[in-house]
């Protein structure tokens, strides 16, 4: 998504359309809002969405994601949540390895079903609890959202100038200053920084501190680099 927002209008014509993405702050993270708004659907009778999460149902990402749908004469036949690892290490530290192992063995189960689904072109509704509050607290967090990286911190002690921070922002917020990144306020908490890291020099404030960072055991720094 991020690398097809970069080029020109989007369009899709499909027997089938997927929209995969992890949920942020109860909704859609924004530029995959963005890159639904910038879509052109044409002749797709099946459109289905998986929410990746850390805590199923409270949220209202598919109801975001309908509204925009909708403009477009577009309906949401399927929706699922994908609970894996969450990587929000500002809120609490990751879980001990065994549950992590747990997660990930339960998500494989809940993939193969929602694949099978999707096959057979199911429809699918889920939970989405409660909606009100949970747009307030993302309308709220799209408010601060320039000053998100305002807390961010490098410890250019540690820092060995490797760039791949800068290269995993989607939003092209960082540049680097004798090797060290610096934050350009158009952040979008997507904490990529932080976790590739590979000497953990990056911190959100105090909050991740000493905190673990995550990348599930199969994907490679190389996987995830944007440019
Ligand atoms: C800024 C931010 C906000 C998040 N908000 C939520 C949330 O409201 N509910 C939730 O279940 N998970 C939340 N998460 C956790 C992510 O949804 C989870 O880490 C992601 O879906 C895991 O997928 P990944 O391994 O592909 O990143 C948040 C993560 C970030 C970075
Ligand atoms: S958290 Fe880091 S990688 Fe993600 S948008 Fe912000 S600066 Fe870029
Ligand atoms: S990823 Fe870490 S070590 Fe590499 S440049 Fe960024 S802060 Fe420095």
């Amino acid at each position: 998504m991020v690398q097809a927002l970069q080029g020109g209008l989007l369009t899709v014509s499909a027997d089938c359309v997927g929209f995969v993405f992890p949920m942020h702050y109860f909704g859609l993270p924004l530029q995959v809002e963005e890159f639904v708004e910038k879509l052109s659907i044409s002749g797709c009778p099946y459109i289905f969405a998986v929410a990746t999460c850390g805590v199923p149902y409270w949220g209202r990402p598919f109801m975001d994601l309908e509204q925009i749908l909708q403009k477009k004469d577009c309906t949401l036949q399927a929706a699922w949540y994908w609970r894996l690892v969450s990587n929000y290490i500002p809120w609490r530290d990751l879980a001990a390895q065994w549950r992590i192992n747990i997660r990930a063995w339960l998500a494989e189960r809940k993939l193969v079903k929602i694949c099978v689904a999707v096959k057979q072109r199911k429809l699918h509704t889920t939970w989405q609890l409660l909606p009100k509050f949970c747009q307030g607290y993302h309308e709220k967090w799209r408010q601060r959202q320039p000053q998100i990286d305002e807390s961010f911190v490098c410890d250019t002690a540690r820092c060995t100038g490797c760039g791949l921070c800068e290269r995993i922002c989607p939003r092209q917020n960082i540049i680097r200053e004798g090797g060290a990144p610096v934050w350009q306020h158009n952040c979008v908490e997507c904490l990529g920084c932080i976790h590739i890291c590979p000497v953990r020099a990056i911190d959100y404030g105090e909050k991740t501190q000493g905190r673990k960072r995550y990348r599930h055991e199969s994907i490679k720094p190389a996987d995830l680099l944007l440019r």
